[in-house]
């Protein structure tokens, strides 16, 4: 018994150095300390032995499973030591490392461009609305004097959402008059930003989607001076103090007179170059005093009030603004190219 002890007591002790985790090791401690473990076997047989030899190996058993417990206790503080050591090497932060630059994003040269522009017509009195993408066609066109037949309505050139061509995406930012209109309380100065929609395919001017700038003036005694001068000083707060204009007669169901603005080329000064297609001119928006019978639709006394409007397409703005040629330029979104505005 004696040696049975001795040998149970250098296996466990070898056992116990080698337990490579706390859990082989908990193993380990019923292997041989449990209730159905080796020394509680032996510790059984004491029964058989002389009353003279119990003590003694009474004694012996005692010391083995002191001598095992110590061991257990000092294997498993080992272990957890070397767990935690391993934990803290795995999720070491190194702090002297340089942190990664953070890339800060900036305005896109559109907005740049749109917000230049709010900026102009805020200093001078002017409130920004916003309206819907998708608009009913009566906004977009009856209330806007477009009849029935106009060319505009047809279904080549507009986004409809329903067969009875009620429901659309707005293929102007013009029925935005009309809901400022209904809504304001006289007199009105407005400009309302946004997307627009036609039937239009992709090249260097064109898109199906871009954006306009509505702008609507009523009030009492408004002229058609009123709206010369105040696009005049727009563009030259745009594009640069003593900016040359012209106006040229053109036709919109929704205003009359009408006309389109043009701005002095701004690579010839006038001579005629590619950039303005040999015209010396480049054309920026339309315009006009609202149509009475636009006004007298939103419930407005034409007899008291006049108006004028204008809508200037905000992509042609800003390539203008940024010598950029190519329109598609302005919605690939190729960082290295919006990194330059
Ligand atoms: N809505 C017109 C267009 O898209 C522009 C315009 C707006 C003309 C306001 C006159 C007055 O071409």
């Amino acid at each position: 018994m004696k040696e049975q002890l001795a040998k149970i007591k250098a296996d466990a002790l070898s056992a116990f150095e080698r337990a490579s985790d706390a859990a082989a090791l908990d193993a380990l401690r019923v292997k041989y300390l449990g209730k159905k473990g080796e020394l509680t076997g032996v510790l059984k047989m004491m029964g058989k032995l002389s009353p003279e030899e119990r003590p003694v190996m009474g004694q012996l058993a005692n010391d083995v499973r002191a001598a095992l417990e110590g061991a257990l206790d000092a294997c498993s503080e080992k272990l957890e030591a070397a767990a935690l050591e391993l934990r803290l090497k795995s999720e070491a932060v190194d702090v002297t490392i340089p942190g990664k630059p953070v890339s800060l994003g900036h305005r896109h040269p559109m907005y740049i461009a749109l917000d230049e522009i709010k900026d102009i017509f805020i200093g001078m009195g002017f409130e920004v609305l916003e309206g819907p993408e998708v608009e009913l066609a009566v906004y977009n066109f009856d209330k806007l004097n477009a009849g029935e037949n106009h060319p505009s309505r047809d279904w080549s050139d507009t986004f409809y959402f329903d067969t009875n061509s009620r429901v659309m995406l707005r293929s102007q930012t013009s029925p935005m008059q009309v809901r400022a209109m209904e809504t304001r309380p006289l007199p009105i100065r407005v400009i309302a930003p946004g997307r627009v929609y036609r039937k239009d395919e992709v090249d260097a001017t064109h898109s199906p989607m871009f954006h306009q700038v509505e702008g609507l003036v009523i009030d009492k005694g408004v002229t058609m001076a009123d709206l010369k001068g105040t696009l005049n000083t727009v563009v030259e707060q745009l594009y640069g103090a003593g900016t040359k204009t012209r106006f040229r007669p053109h036709h919109f169901p929704f205003t009359e007179p009408s006309c389109e603005m043009d701005v002095q080329c701004h690579k010839c000064g006038g001579v005629g170059c590619p950039t303005c297609k040999g015209e010396g001119w480049i054309e920026l928006l339309g315009a006009g005093m609202v149509h009475p019978r636009v006004l007298e639709m939103a419930g407005i006394d034409s007899e008291v009030y006049t108006g004028w409007a204008f809508g200037i397409g905000l992509e042609r703005t800003a390539l203008r603004r940024f010598k950029i040629a190519d329109m598609r330029l302005i919605f690939e979104n190729d960082v290295r190219f919006l990194e330059q505005f």
